[in-house]
């Protein structure tokens, strides 16, 4: 990684941050205070589209940043049943512009997708090489997305992260709040099992060991809060804790329908990232009521 001195005599990394209006983009304004060291150049949509070369050009031409944090996707899992074109488009056409553009300036990318790349068939935490099967569109663009990164020619790694919650965007953890405000009953899928991610501490930890060469080390790592949890039990816990008057019952996936197919079981196994860093990933009950807190 290439730094810049700066005048305190510390070095500093620029770091363009792609889709900074999304919920990760905003996990990642939300601690960059906590890390001088980066120079974090967030941006939107209408500023960097990361499907048109010319836009990633013309922001480098004015701070010539050393990578890209791309927090940019199409995330709509429903709607990408739908538009399966503007899916493929952002999700893996804007990845390999963001490639061509890195391995013409020697740029790293570090970029997200999802536990949704598994069938879920299994019952044993997923690790980074279990074999991928996506079950809906949104997911397939994801995986396309991943493979072609996995073959570039520049500094690149993938966290693969899961049901994602925080406090900004829309999420899970928000909507069962809004929901509690007008219902005395909630019905909640039962029969998905997941490991909620909070993109704050995802973000954190991008953060804190992205300086390191290792840090590239593999392509891929599994992040998500420790342990595993249905949507029941984690609307339940999130009603629990923020003290809400209002019951959350079990339904199954055959009683909720949704356009798009997701896992039955998709929990991630993190151990990976955590030997590799020597971290400790919080549990995602610690990680909810850091969120709620907050958010109330
Ligand atoms: N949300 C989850 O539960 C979840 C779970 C697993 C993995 N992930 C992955 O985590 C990452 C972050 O997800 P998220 O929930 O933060 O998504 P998000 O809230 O939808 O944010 C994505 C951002 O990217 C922007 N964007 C879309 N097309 C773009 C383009 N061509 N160029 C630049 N920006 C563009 C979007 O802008 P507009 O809104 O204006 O289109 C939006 O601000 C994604 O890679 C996602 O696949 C998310």
């Amino acid at each position: 990684m290439r730094f810049f001195l700066i005048t305190n005599g510390t070095f500093m990394s620029r770091i363009l941050v792609t889709g900074s209006y999304g919920q990760l983009g905003k996990c990642f304004q939300a601690v960059a205070k906590e890390f001088p060291k980066h120079n974090l150049l967030f941006t939107s949509k209408q500023k960097v589209d990361i499907t048109k070369s010319k836009s990633l050009e013309k922001i480098y031409n004015k701070y010539s940043f050393e990578g890209i944090i791309n927090c940019a996707a199409y995330s709509k899992v429903d709607k990408a049943e739908i538009e399966i074109e503007k899916a493929y488009e952002i999700n893996e056409q804007g990845i390999q512009t963001l490639i061509s553009f890195a391995e013409m300036k020697n740029l790293f990318i570090v970029h997200f997708s999802t536990d949704y790349v598994f069938d879920g068939n299994k019952r044993i935490p997923f690790k980074e090489e279990h074999s991928k099967n996506p079950l809906n569109c949104y997911a397939q663009s994801k995986l396309a997305g991943e493979k072609i990164l996995s073959r570039a020619n520049c500094s690149h790694t993938t966290f693969r992260i899961s049901w994602l919650f925080c406090p900004f965007g829309s999420n899970f953890v928000k909507t069962i709040l809004k929901l509690s405000n007008k219902n005395e009953e909630i019905k909640v899928v039962n029969d998905q099992i997941g490991s909620p991610t909070f993109g704050i501490d995802l973000a954190r930890t991008v953060l804190d060991n992205i300086t390191q060469p290792k840090f590239f080390h593999f392509d891929c790592y599994h992040f998500a809060n420790k342990g595993e949890v249905s949507w029941f039990e984690f609307a339940k816990k999130i009603i629990e804790i923020s003290r809400r008057n209002c019951s959350i019952k079990p339904c199954s996936t055959s009683e909720y329908k949704t356009i798009a197919v997701r896992p039955k079981y998709s929990t991630l196994d993190s151990t990976k990232i955590e030997n590799h860093f020597s971290l400790h990933i919080p549990d995602w009950e610690n990680a909810l009521t850091r969120c709620l807190k907050d958010i109330i």
